[in-house]
C-alpha cells in the first residue's frame, strides 16, 4: 500500500544532463574495465534494498549492469557525502526511471558473479546519481520471456521493443542490411529509389489507393514491389540495381504476410538464370555468415517445380526432413476402391504417404489429420495402419493382395507404419498431403533446430488457368519471360510452357522469387494477348513498359527477397510480427497508433470523396 501511494503522489526531482557525458553502454561494461571511472545512462530494469546497499540493474540497448548504491563504500575517500546523497536518491529510484550514474567498475565479490549476463563479473560502485526522468507504472514487466498477450504488447510497442530479444532482433535487422548494401555495391550495384505514389503494379494482390487531391477522381497505387520501374532503370541503362523497399499488399494476413513488407529488390542486365542465381545465393551466404555466424554450403540445391510439388507436395518444400509423397496412381488405378478409381479415371491422382511408426495413432488423431486435408479441399484421407496380421483399414477389403505389397514396396511400409491417401485432381491432392506432411513432421518432432536447407525451385510453369476468372493467369507476373525453347508451345499446350522463373525457398518458407524479363515487345505482346489482356489495357496499364520496351531494352532479369522473412528465420521467431519494429495486426491495424482510423469530412471533401451511409458510424 506505501508502495502505490509512494507510486501516485512522489515525484523525485528530475535533473538535466548538464554537463554529463555518458562514457560507455551498460551492456558492454566488462572485466577489462575495472578500476575505470564510468559514466552510464539507461533504464532502470529492476531496484532491490537491501537496507544499506541499494542494487539496481541498469539497462540499455546493449544489456544490463549491476550498478550499487553503498554510502559506506571507501569510508576515507572525500566523495563520501556525495556518495551519501546518491544512495539517499536511490530510494526514490522506479522501475523504468531513466538515470545517470558516475562510478567505478569493480569486481562483484566472489559468489555473487552472474555467469548468465556478459556484464556479470563486475558492477559499478556509485558516486553520482542523476534521476533524468521518472516512469509512470507500467503495464508489463520488461523482460525477455513473457506471456503478456500479443495486442498489449503492441498497444505499447515501445515498451515491448524495450525487451532484449526485439532489441536484438532489431538491430540484427539493421546488421542484414547493412551486409546487403556491403555486398550488393561492391557488385556494382546501384541503390536507387522508386516512387510509392505509383501506378497499380501486377504481383496479384489487392491494391492500397491513395486519392489525389489535385486530381479528383483519379488514385495512385502504393506498389506491390518496384517491378516494373526496375525493368525501367535496365532500359536506361543502369545495369545493376537494388534497392531496400516497402512494400504494399492488401491481402489476407498470416504469420509471414503483412500488408506493408520489405524487399530486398534487385535487378541485373545482361544476365541469365544462372547468373541472377549464382550472384544472389553468394549474397544470401555472406548474410549468413555476418549475421548468423553460419557457413553455408554454395551452390545450393534445386529442384524443378514438378519434383517439388510431386515429392512434396507443395511448391516451397521443406527439405529437412524426409516423408516423401509416393504417386500410387498405376498401382490402384483398376482397383476395386471406388475413391481411387474414380480419381484416375477422371485424370487425377492418388498420392500417398508413410507416417513412419504412427500405426498406434488414435481415432482422434486421424480425424484431425482428415480434417486438415479437408481444408486443403481433399475429400477424404484414407489410412493404412501395417499391424503384425497384415492391413487394418477400411480400405484394405477394396485391394488385392499385389496391389497391398506394390504400395508396401513404394512406400517401404513396415510393421508399425501408418499409411495415408489422397485421390482427387493432382493440385489438390498434392497440396493436402503436403500440408499433411508437415503437419506429422511436426507431430512427431522431424524437423532438426538450427539447420537453414535452402533449395531453388526452377521451371515454374509460366501460366495456370483460373477457373474462376476462365482465363489464363501468369503465375509469377506478366513480364516473365518463358523458356525459349518451350515458346512455340504458347498456343498449342499453354500449360506446359515454362518460365524463366526461381524461388528461394528456406526451411519451407518462400523468402525469394524472380526471373529473367521479357525483353522484346513482340513478345510481350504475345503474352498479354494469352492471358486475356487487350491491346487497350494493356496500353492503359502498363503502355510506359511497353513504350519502353521499343527504346533498346536489354536482356535483363532480377529477384526480390522478403526481408522480414529471411530475418524472422535468422532471428528463429514463428512470426515476421518479431522482427518488424511497428506490425500490423492480422486485421491490418496498428494497435499503437490506431489506424487506420476515420477522417474529418473536410479532409474528404478536399479529396471529392463521399462515403457510402453505412460505412460512417
Ligand atoms: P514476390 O511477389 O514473389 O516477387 O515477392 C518477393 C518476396 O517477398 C516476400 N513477400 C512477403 N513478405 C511479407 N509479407 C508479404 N505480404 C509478402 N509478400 C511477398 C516473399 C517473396 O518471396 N517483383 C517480384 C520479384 C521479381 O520478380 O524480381 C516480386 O515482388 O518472401
Ligand atoms: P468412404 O467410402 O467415403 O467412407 O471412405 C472410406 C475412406 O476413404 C475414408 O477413410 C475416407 O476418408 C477416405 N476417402 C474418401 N474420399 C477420399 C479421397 N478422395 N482420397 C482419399 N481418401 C478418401
Amino acid at each position: 500500500m506505501t508502495e502505490h501511494i509512494f507510486e501516485t503522489f512522489f515525484k523525485p526531482c528530475i535533473e538535466n544532463l548538464e554537463n554529463w557525458k555518458r562514457t560507455n553502454y551498460c551492456g558492454d561494461t566488462t572485466a577489462s574495465d575495472i578500476g575505470k571511472e564510468l559514466t552510464l545512462m539507461g533504464w532502470v530494469q529492476r531496484r532491490r534494498d537491501h537496507g544499506g546497499l541499494i542494487f539496481v540493474d541498469l539497462r540499455d540497448r546493449e544489456g544490463i549492469v549491476q550498478v550499487v548504491f553503498n554510502p559506506n563504500a571507501d569510508k576515507t575517500s572525500p566523495d563520501r557525502d556525495i556518495r551519501g546523497q546518491a544512495h539517499e536518491k536511490a530510494h526514490h529510484i522506479r522501475s523504468e526511471f531513466v538515470i545517470a550514474v558516475k562510478g567505478r567498475v569493480s569486481r562483484r565479490p566472489s559468489g555473487t558473479e552472474n555467469l548468465n549476463l556478459k556484464t556479470g563479473e563486475v558492477e559499478i560502485i556509485v558516486n553520482e546519481l542523476k534521476i533524468l526522468n521518472d516512469a509512470a507504472p507500467i503495464p508489463f514487466l520488461i523482460e525477455d520471456e513473457t506471456d503478456v498477450a500479443e495486442n498489449v504488447r503492441l498497444k505499447y510497442r515501445y515498451l515491448d521493443l524495450r525487451r532484449q530479444p526485439l532489441q536484438k532482433n532489431i538491430i540484427l535487422r539493421h546488421r542484414i542490411c547493412k551486409v546487403v548494401r556491403d555486398f550488393l555495391c561492391s557488385k556494382g550495384f546501384i541503390e536507387i529509389e522508386t516512387p510509392m505514389l505509383t501506378k497499380s503494379t501486377p504481383e496479384g494482390a489487392r491494391d492500397y489507393l491513395v486519392p489525389s487531391r489535385l486530381n479528383p477522381g483519379h488514385f495512385y497505387a502504393l506498389p506491390q514491389s518496384p517491378q516494373l520501374f526496375k525493368q525501367i532503370l535496365m532500359v536506361s541503362g543502369f545495369d545493376r540495381y537494388f534497392q531496400i523497399v516497402r512494400c504494399f499488399r492488401d491481402e489476407d494476413l498470416r504469420a509471414d504476410r503483412q500488408p506493408e513488407f520489405t524487399q530486398i529488390d534487385a535487378e541485373m542486365s545482361f544476365v541469365d538464370k544462372e547468373d541472377v542465381m549464382d550472384i544472389m545465393e553468394k549474397l544470401i551466404a555472406e548474410i549468413f555468415e555476418k549475421t548468423a555466424q553460419k557457413k553455408l554450403d554454395l551452390p545450393f540445391s534445386r529442384l524443378t517445380y514438378q519434383d517439388a510439388v510431386s515429392r512434396f507436395g507443395l511448391d516451397n518444400p521443406d527439405t529437412r526432413f524426409g516423408l516423401e509423397l509416393k504417386d500410387v496412381t498405376d498401382i490402384v488405378r483398376n482397383s476395386d476402391f471406388k475413391v481411387f478409381k474414380d480419381a484416375a479415371q477422371k485424370g487425377g491422382v492418388i498420392k500417398a504417404i508413410n507416417a513412419k511408426g504412427c500405426g498406434e495413432f488414435s481415432r482422434k488423431e486421424l480425424d484431425d489429420l482428415t480434417e486438415l486435408a479437408n481444408t486443403y479441399g481433399a475429400k477424404g484421407l484414407a489410412w493404412v495402419k501395417i499391424i503384425k496380421d497384415g492391413w487394418q483399414s477400411p480400405i484394405a477389403k477394396f485391394l488385392k493382395q499385389e496391389e497391398k505389397d506394390a504400395i508396401v514396396k513404394i512406400l517401404d511400409a513396415q510393421i508399425g507404419d501408418l499409411l495415408l491417401f489422397v485421390a482427387d485432381a493432382p493440385k489438390i491432392a498434392n497440396t493436402a498431403l503436403g500440408r499433411v506432411r508437415l503437419n506429422l513432421a511436426q507431430r512427431l518432432n522431424l524437423i532438426p533446430k538450427d539447420t537453414f536447407n535452402f533449395v531453388w525451385v526452377t521451371d515454374f510453369p509460366l501460366l495456370e488457368y483460373d477457373e474462376t476468372e476462365k482465363r489464363f493467369v501468369a503465375i509469377h507476373h506478366p513480364f516473365t519471360a518463358p523458356a525459349d525453347e518451350d515458346i512455340s508451345k504458347l498456343d498449342t499446350k499453354p500449360l506446359e510452357v515454362r518460365a524463366k522463373a526461381y524461388d528461394l525457398v528456406l526451411n519451407g518458407s518462400e523468402i525469394g522469387g524472380g526471373s529473367i524479363r521479357i525483353h522484346r515487345q513482340d513478345i510481350q505482346s504475345m503474352i498479354f494477348d494469352k492471358l486475356g489482356i487487350s491491346k487497350d489495357e494493356a496500353k492503359l496499364k502498363f503502355g510506359f513498359l511497353l513504350d519502353a520496351l521499343e527504346f533498346g531494352t536489354p536482356p535483363h532479369g532480377g529477384i526480390a527477397f522478403g526481408l522480414d522473412r529471411l530475418c524472422a528465420i535468422i532471428c528463429n521467431e514463428p512470426s515476421i510480427r518479431d522482427v518488424i519494429a511497428f506490425p500490423k495486426t492480422q486485421k491490418g491495424t496498428c494497435l499503437m497508433t490506431d489506424a487506420p482510423s476515420p477522417v474529418d469530412k473536410r479532409q474528404l471533401d478536399e479529396l471529392s470523396i463521399r462515403l457510402k451511409a453505412e460505412t460512417v458510424k
